[in-house]
């Protein structure tokens, strides 16, 4: 049985303060959850107050990039031991919006992937399909190229920590969600594409306008195995909801 595990990425939303906040009443929220994970992404500056204010809860924090090199004049970059010491357990990569805004690549998906491993962060890797490929019936092609190439030469070790979350570009913040048979037939697609030794194991997430109202039917397909939650993750009660389901 994979345990879901709730994430929630703030995106470029929430002062240091507002974070704080928010992550305690959630943590006093789902203070009872015990069968699924619960993780928020918040911006970088917030990080460490972040893990601070969850510390002793079950609430885990991850942050939504690295870079590649540990450290060194890469102006404006993080790297995976600063992650570590700001208190991340997990990092996003690849989101959609990296990839469509600031030239992200399947290439520098497997160099950050590679180098959050080596920094002891659990990955998310995203991948999905825009409207135009989904409209020209690519959705299975990108998506295969995207798993195929971004988590290329894993160490069979090291796929047993690896989170990959299916995000149709075209669901996100659109308040268009993928179906649940859409999503699943996505994500049983994604499934058959891991080494036989993670098959059963590897959590895959649903992202894209994932919300209370639609969590439930997302979550009862056999190969969805919890959300990647943007704008609903932003208020305490609606990320809670979601996360009890
Ligand atoms: P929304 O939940 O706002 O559609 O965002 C999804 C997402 O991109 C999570 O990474």
């Amino acid at each position: 049985m994979r345990k879901p595990l709730m994430a929630g990425n703030w995106k470029m939303n929430k002062t240091v303060e507002e974070s704080v906040a928010i992550l305690k009443e959630l943590a006093s929220l789902t203070k009872d959850v015990a069968d699924r994970d619960i993780l928020i992404c918040p911006t970088y500056p917030a990080l460490k107050s972040a893990a601070d204010a969850v510390a002793g809860t079950n609430v885990m924090i991850g942050a939504q990039n690295l870079f590649w090199e540990e450290k060194g004049a890469f102006t404006a970059e993080v790297s995976g031991p600063m992650l570590i010491a700001a208190g991340c357990k997990y990092v996003i990569i690849g989101h959609s919006e990296r990839r469509q805004y600031f030239g992200e690549t399947d290439e520098t998906v497997n160099k950050r992937l590679k180098a959050a491993l080596k920094a002891g962060l659990l990955p998310i890797v995203c991948v999905g399909e825009t409207l135009e490929q989904r409209e020209k019936n690519e959705t299975m092609k990108v998506v295969e190229a995207q798993v195929k190439n971004g988590l290329k030469e894993l160490e069979t070790g090291n796929w047993k920590l690896v989170t990959i979350a299916y995000e149709p570009v075209w669901a996100i913040g659109t308040g268009k969600t993928a179906s649940p048979e859409q999503a699943e037939e996505v994500h049983s697609f994604i499934r058959g594409l891991l080494p036989a030794e993670v098959k059963e194991t590897v959590r895959i997430l649903y992202g894209g306008s994932m919300k209370p109202a639609n969590v439930k039917e997302l979550m009862a397909k056999e190969n969805i195995d919890g959300g990647l939650v943007g704008g609903a993750s932003l208020k305490a009660p609606d990320f809670a909801a979601i996360v009890k389901h």
